[in-house]
């Protein structure tokens, strides 16, 4: 009586040529146990429920965006500037800080210390943390969130840290986590738009002064990308308080790598995969529209459709060379990867925040410990630095 797993039917005998064999209903011969035992299945309603009791119970659940049909276009009916600065800021204020465990649960965990793994290779390798010997540096965070990079600098021991963010309960989280920290340095916290005002309107001269050894941009740069305008305000606020041969350092979307992906299909206006969707209110050519070309971020357990800009490279290195900066490192993050493999200390810090695969390490292949959807969020990212000329006069 052989069983047909395709069609989940018995067949008694043989099927005649040319005749389909006659279904069998299903009829187990040698029953382990009583028919009424059987188990009823599991209800979607409460799968939903069991993955909410193992979830973080402050994190409201997100939906990825449905997809878009190939060749739609999301109208640009919203004016970009106001609304885009409201979303990004309403987003991260309700994203509480849940303690170090729940971040530890979280499904992207992988990826989170990969990130942190990459701003301490960005720290180490290009932050200028020794310019008042002995005294530690001035640091200045824009975009700085709840203050997830404090225990990342304080192993270099800085002098002084002041943090700026557009979203004020991410900027009370950050003093506190400071102040929960026992850190052994002063740090400063203002909550403004750092893309749209002069940072001496809001913060006094007397922390802006000395001018600062680095200044930091961790994940931020594509929230303001929106005008030229305002990228000029964002550059020129790093520039105007940062020493001679201080460092701007930073990590943002790939402009290059976003639109290639893009352009993948020929008609697509969203890409992604079961970590990560991009969606983009219209098709441009790389260049077409150095500012304000929108797009929609979600990040599995992180980011909910909030608005993006392709941060225009070509653009952003022209304002950073006229406000002084010039390039000294750019590299996506599966290159900053292999760049720290090959320092010692580095690769040490990969290894103890497990974010190589050690098993293939030891024979010999970098490879990140984390499924590939997940490592292509991450090779959408690159880091940068650069570095205040000596006869700059912004
Ligand atoms: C992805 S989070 C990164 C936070 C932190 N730098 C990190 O690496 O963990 C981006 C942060 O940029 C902030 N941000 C976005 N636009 C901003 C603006 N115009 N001025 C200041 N902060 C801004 C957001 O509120 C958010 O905290």
């Amino acid at each position: 009586m052989p069983y047909d797993p395709v069609k989940d039917v018995y067949h008694d005998a043989p099927p005649e040529e040319g005749r389909a064999p006659e279904p069998r209903a299903y009829a187990p011969l040698y029953r382990v146990t009583p028919p009424e035992s059987v188990l009823i299945p599991i209800t979607k309603e409460q799968v939903e429920a069991l993955k909410r009791q193992s979830q973080n119970p402050l994190r409201a659940r997100a939906q990825p965006p449905p997809e878009v049909p190939r060749g739609t276009v999301r109208p640009a009916e919203v004016p970009i500037g106001e609304l885009e600065r409201t979303t990004v800021a309403t987003h991260y204020n309700k994203r509480r800080e849940v303690g170090r465990d729940a971040r530890e649960s979280s499904p992207i965990i992988p990826l989170k210390r990969f990130n942190n793994w990459v701003k301490s290779a960005l720290i180490s390798m290009y932050a200028q943390v020794g310019w008042n010997a002995g005294q530690g540096a001035r640091i200045l965070e824009l975009g700085c969130g709840k203050g997830g990079d404090l225990r990342k600098w304080d192993r270099h021991r800085p002098a002084v840290m002041v943090l700026i963010d557009i979203a004020d309960v991410s900027i009370e989280q950050a003093r506190l986590r400071y102040e929960e920290g026992h850190y052994r340095w002063a740090a400063e916290f203002f909550a403004f738009d750092c893309f749209r005002r002069p940072l001496d309107e809001v913060v006094p001269r007397s922390l802006l002064e000395p001018l600062f050894d680095t200044v930091s941009m961790q994940f931020c740069l594509h929230y303001g990308w929106d005008s030229e305008e305002n990228a000029r305000t964002m550059l020129s606020n790093a520039a105007r308080w940062l020493r001679p041969g201080g460092t701007l350092i930073g990590t943002t979307v790939d402009d290059e790598t976003l639109l290639a992906r893009l352009h993948e299909d020929e008609h697509a206006v969203s890409f992604g995969n079961e970590c990560y969707r991009i969606e983009f209110d219209q098709r441009l050519e790389p260049g077409e529209k150095p500012f304000g070309n929108r797009y929609h971020f979600w990040l599995l357990d992180a980011v909910d459709n909030v608005p993006e800009f392709v941060v225009d490279w070509a653009a952003f290195t022209r304002i950073a060379e006229e406000c002084g900066l010039h390039l000294v490192y750019k590299a996506r993050f599966d290159e900053i990867l292999s760049d720290g493999y090959a320092n010692r200390p580095l690769r040490q810090l990969l290894e103890r925040m497990q974010v190589i695969d050690s098993n293939m390490a030891a024979a010999g292949v970098v490879t990140p410990a984390m499924p590939p959807a997940m490592w292509h969020v991450c090779t959408l990212y690159m880091g940068f630095a650069l570095e205040k000329s000596v006869d700059a006069t912004a």
